[in-house]
């Protein structure tokens, strides 16, 4: 098996995923703001492993400072950093956030027993996402089909968690169950997770796998081919709405459509309880470029330009139920998601 990312000997360790599914490299990153770096620039990318790596970034923030620093205004400047890396996965200021009342929590003490509270920390919270993803999955196998095509969009995987995945946790859960799940994978353009990762890893455990382009599932969804559909979550609006992988809303409304039920699988800590709705969650916006490249080859002629809004938000009535570590919220969600904390 592989490992997303991990901490090892003062450094952080991550699987490059921009480089799959052709070359499986790992790199270590020695300082908070390489890691920063390598989170925008889509290294390690999943709300949950963005937030793992967030945690890890400020626990290495922290370990690189000499006797004597500004303990407290740097760490503030570290915090304040690996906040900018990228906007839309709650999980990021969610973990900040942890570490941010840790430091309160542990103010005073030596530096020397600060570096080792919050390196402990970040491994405990890499650790604890793995039980949670575990967690999850238990709760949405009971919701898959005991065989059929199951539909999911982006890669919402072990890659995107710190193991076995949110989304292809509920998937792997069932089969692990005994369910004989076939999984259509979408391309999900332009990074294309669905196509180089979220196949990559479901081969490595043998669960079948077809990539399908993404407007594909239309098709396949109307002649009858999928049962259901899972996906992820970057951050969940006290109401529901979910925001997602740009892509997932057509998804949702293709399947409200063709009466498929479409599932959201997340830890709560992707339930953003201060955002009311999906009207307040930031989308980011990414370079044009990446969306007029595929795979180092140009699309368009030089002089079009090209948009990449990287997310967008599906609201809340076309999703069936929202499958969290702490149980399964149905609608109406403002009511339930708050009952699961
Ligand atoms: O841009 P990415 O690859 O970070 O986007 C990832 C997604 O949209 C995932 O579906 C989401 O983070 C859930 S991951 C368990």
């Amino acid at each position: 098996m592989f490992r997303t990312l991990y901490w090892e000997d003062g450094a952080v360790v991550m699987l490059d995923q921009r480089k799959l599914p052709e070359v499986e490299t790992y790199n270590n990153y020695k300082s908070y703001e390489e890691v920063a770096q390598a989170i925008t620039a889509l290294v390690v990318r999943g709300a949950p492993a963005i937030g793992v790596a967030a945690a890890m970034g400020v626990a290495l923030g922290l370990n690189n400072l000499e006797e004597g620093a500004d303990v407290d205004a740097e760490f503030s400047k570290i915090c304040d950093r690996i906040e900018r890396a990228r906007p839309t996965a709650v999980n990021l200021f969610w973990a900040v956030e942890r570490m941010r009342r840790l430091f309160e929590v542990n103010k005073g003490k030596s530096l020397a027993e600060i570096k080792k509270i919050f390196v402990s920390e970040a491994v405990r919270m890499h650790d604890e996402d793995i039980e949670a993803c575990k967690a999850l999955g238990r709760f949405g196998a009971d919701l898959m089909p005991d065989e059929g095509v199951v539909l999911t969009h982006c890669n919402a995987g072990a890659l995107a968690t710190a193991g076995y995945g949110t989304a292809l946790g509920v998937i792997r859960a069932a089969v692990e169950a005994g369910k004989k799940i076939h999984v259509y994978s979408d391309e999900t353009r332009p990074f294309n997770q669905g196509a180089r990762l979220t196949t990559w890893e479901l081969q490595k455990d043998g669960i079948d796998v077809t990539h399908i382009c993404d407007s594909m599932a239309g098709y396949f969804m109307k002649k009858g081919t999928i049962k259901a559909v899972v996906v992820g979550a970057d951050r969940i609006a006290a109401n529901g709405d979910t925001a997602n992988k740009i892509g997932t809303y057509s998804v949702a409304v293709l399947a409200k459509e063709n009466n498929i039920p479409f599932y959201v699988a997340a830890p709560l800590s992707t339930v953003d309880f201060d955002c009311p709705d999906g009207s307040h969650i930031p989308i980011e916006e990414r370079s044009g470029d990446e969306c007029a490249y595929i795979c180092g080859a140009r699309l368009t002629p030089e002089g079009i330009p090209s948009a990449y809004p990287a997310f967008d938000v599906t609201p809340a009535r076309y999703i069936a139920a929202i499958i969290t570590d702490r149980g399964i919220a149905e609608p109406a969600f403002t009511k339930n998601l708050a009952g699961l904390q």
